[in-house]
């Protein structure tokens, strides 16, 4: 129980990495605000955490959304110690054909989501806070048609960096977790033949020769929101299966 008496929040809790991460926290002793846009899913993971979790229907890439999602967080939990900005999406926008709906859709969720819900839980993260971005081994590397995601992570990654800075003043850390390819449903999404032949060729290239779960990001969550990493600030934590390393 490393967390117990904290809160947390975790955003795109639906399904995938976000989902094990909340069940994890919350085995560990935390209070865990999940979010998604999937209203019967978070009915589901609402019941599963048990009492003392709440689910909240937002979309990040709303403002007004995110500022009520706060709101209601502090007066549920009334302060929180750990955040996860999570709710992201992954789809290839390769330059001959993405038209400016699907790039304003893909930034838009994976940056401007992720800029949103931090300004509005910002107010609301207690001296000693822990936050945690996700980034992507792909912001580390050109991959063909894969330009937009990549770079939002790159974005994200930076993100980490800047807030850190911001928020020492506060003691509140922020660092990022780096995911390889892990085996979650936001391949099947919004899959694209970029997205499904990149997955074949990097799930062959792993060192370890297997995609992640999402419970090994879990944990890397875990270690970054408790004590453990009490001396990590701005970093990028990378759970990738030796892919990026080797
Ligand atoms: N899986 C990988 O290989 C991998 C690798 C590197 C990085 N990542 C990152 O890890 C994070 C989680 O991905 P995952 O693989 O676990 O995918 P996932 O299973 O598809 O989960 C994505 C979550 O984000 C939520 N979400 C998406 N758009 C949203 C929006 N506009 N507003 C609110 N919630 C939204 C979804 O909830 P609803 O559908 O209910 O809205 C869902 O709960 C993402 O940021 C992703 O970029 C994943």
């Amino acid at each position: 129980m490393r967390l117990e008496g904290k809160t947390a929040l975790v955003t795109g809790a639906t399904s995938g990495i976000g989902l094990a991460t909340a069940r994890l926290l919350a085995k560990e002793g935390a209070r865990v605000a999940v979010t998604g846009r999937d209203k019967a899913r978070l009915k589901e993971v609402e019941a599963e955490l048990g009492q003392g979790a709440l689910a909240l229907k937002v979309d990040v890439r709303s403002a007004a959304d995110m500022q009520d999602m706060s709101r209601r967080i502090q007066a549920a939990f009334d302060g929180l110690d750990i955040f996860f900005a999570n709710a992201g999406v992954a789809f290839g926008t390769p330059l001959s054909a993405t038209d400016e709906a699907r790039y304003d859709e893909l930034m838009d969720t994976n940056v401007k989501g992720v800029f949103l819900s931090m300004q509005a839980v910002s107010p609301i993260l207690r001296e000693g806070a822990s936050v945690i971005l996700s980034t992507s081994w792909l912001n580390e590397v050109g991959t063909p048609g894969l330009s937009m995601l990549s770079a939002s992570k790159a974005a994200v990654r930076s993100l980490a960096r800047t807030w850190s800075a911001e928020l020492l003043d506060r003691k509140i850390r922020v660092n990022a977790v780096s995911p390889g390819a892990i085996d979650t449903p936001i391949h099947g999404r919004t899959v694209t033949e970029e997205v499904q032949a990149t997955k074949d060729r990097i799930a062959g290239n792993i060192p370890l020769k297997h995609l992640g779960q999402p419970e090994d990001i879990a944990q890397a969550v875990l270690f970054l929101a408790s004590d453990a990493s009490r001396y990590m600030l701005g970093a990028e934590l990378v759970v990738d299966g030796g892919f990026a390393q080797l």
